[in-house]
């Protein structure tokens, strides 16, 4: 549980296409995050998923029809609404998209739709030329137009067999844009670079030295600072993870493309967290050919890279500057070294060994340091919830009064 939904109640609109199947996923999600979810389902959602599943999954029952028999909620259209903090259409077909930007109520959820007054977000999944119809784009531009906050569906092979857009995202996108639309924008304008992930020091062109980082906490927080309104640049090494949205993102592969990207894009960013774990060695040569088994004992000879926050230290000029530093020993001593040598802000600090805290994990064990001498011991969390802690901790302390931290 990382509690980011904690006390907020949503409404899910669950809609009759393949993708159907995500929303239960989704649902779980969204309860993992402590909100309250109420589900409605057309009936022809109920052909695809069961209304049993997303009854146990929330624990509520599910609405198809606002006339069911013995229910003496009848008014659950006005009630769900008036108390939603946020109402998410996942799947939503073109059907209910072109009821509601018809004001049509024909049912239970168009009914709802045509009540609700809290934000309302609407995924429309469905097949590519299906949502590529003139009708159906000129739909989805008047729920756009009426403020209704439209979640793309992304390209690729569809159930159906054709291939185009029209893919319900993963249900831990559409939920990180219901996170994005109830979080405060605490760090709008705040320009934001964020390093994530490993770099690679080629040996030969097959080869290559590095470590195990895959960016998890990186991306976790690039993806809380745009939550929370910042305009984010994440510089990231090789990583497996999808760039959250609305980041840009730029890929790179070794310590100096890092360095010369982020050196870069510095000059214009007021924050620089630099969770990446850089290669501080790379080999003096790299081999034109794969190099061949020879010898019983090779020996590689490496130089230094340069370190880019201690670069960054030296030319601060009022920007807040964050390192990580992951540690085998001696956390506190190493930590506030490096916090020291190289001129920052804040170092987040953990020690690795424990598979609940260090590089492939979800969760991480961290204590942030500060300049002043303090500093504050977290307990293990998931890694989203470790990036808004830092963030909201750079808001209190380090930017000017009137911003204002979100939670914890
Ligand atoms: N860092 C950097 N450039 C490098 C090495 C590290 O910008 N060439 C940054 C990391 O992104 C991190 C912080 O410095 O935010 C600390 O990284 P770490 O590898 O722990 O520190 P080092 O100074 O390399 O010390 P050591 O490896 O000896 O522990």
């Amino acid at each position: 549980m990382t509690d980011r939904l904690k006390s907020k109640n949503v409404v899910l609109g669950v809609c009759g296409g393949i993708a159907a199947y995500k929303s239960a996923e989704l649902l779980r999600l969204l309860i993992k995050q402590g909100a309250a979810v109420r589900v409605f389902m057309t009936r022809n959602a109920q052909q695809f998923v069961g209304w049993m599943t997303f009854q146990a999954l929330s624990g509520v029952p599910v609405c198809s029809d606002l006339f069911e028999k013995g229910d003496v909620a009848s008014f659950k259209h006005i009630d769900w609404a008036a108390e939603a903090d946020i109402v998410v259409v996942a799947p939503a077909t073109a059907n209910i998209i072109g009821k509601m930007a018809n004001g049509i109520a024909d049912d239970a959820l168009s009914t709802f739709m045509t009540v609700v007054r809290s934000p309302a977000m609407v995924c429309p999944s469905m097949n590519a030329n299906m949502f590529q119809n003139p009708a159906v784009q000129r739909n989805i531009k008047t729920l756009a137009d009426d403020g209704i906050l439209i979640v793309e569906p992304s390209a690729g092979d569809l159930a159906c067999g054709t291939v185009g857009p029209g893919r319900l995202p993963e249900p831990e996108q559409i939920l990180d844009r219901v996170i994005a639309c109830l979080t405060p924008k605490d760090l709008r304008d705040k320009r934001v670079l964020v390093t994530a992930g490993p770099t690679r020091e080629p040996i030969d062109p097959v080869r290559f030295v590095s470590n195990p980082s895959t960016g998890k906490m990186g991306y976790a927080v690039a993806r809380a600072a745009e939550q929370r309104g910042a305009s984010v640049t994440l510089i990231t090494g090789p990583s497996e993870l999808p760039v959250p949205a609305t980041v840009t993102a730029i890929h790179v592969t070794t310590a100096e493309e890092m360095a010369r990207a982020v050196l870069e894009c510095a000059e214009t960013s007021e924050i620089v967290i630099k969770t990446a774990a850089v290669s501080d060695y790379r080999p003096t040569r790299v081999a034109e050919q794969k190099l061949k088994k020879g010898e019983d004992q090779i020996s590689l000879q490496l130089e230094k890279t340069d370190d880019i926050l201690m670069q960054l230290g030296r030319k601060k000029q009022g920007k807040v500057l964050v390192g990580f530093a992951a540690e085998t020993e001696d956390l506190n001593q190493n930590a506030r070294q490096k916090l020291e040598g190289k001129n920052l802000d804040i170092i987040v600090g953990n020690l690795i060994g424990n598979p609940a805290s260090g590089f492939a994990s979800d969760t991480n064990q961290v204590t942030l340091f500060f300049r002043d001498g303090t500093q504050e011991v977290l307990p293990e969390m998931e890694k989203d919830a470790v990036a808004h802690i830092l963030l909201n901790r750079i808001a209190e302390r380090l930017l000017p009064a009137g911003e204002q931290p979100v939670g914890q």
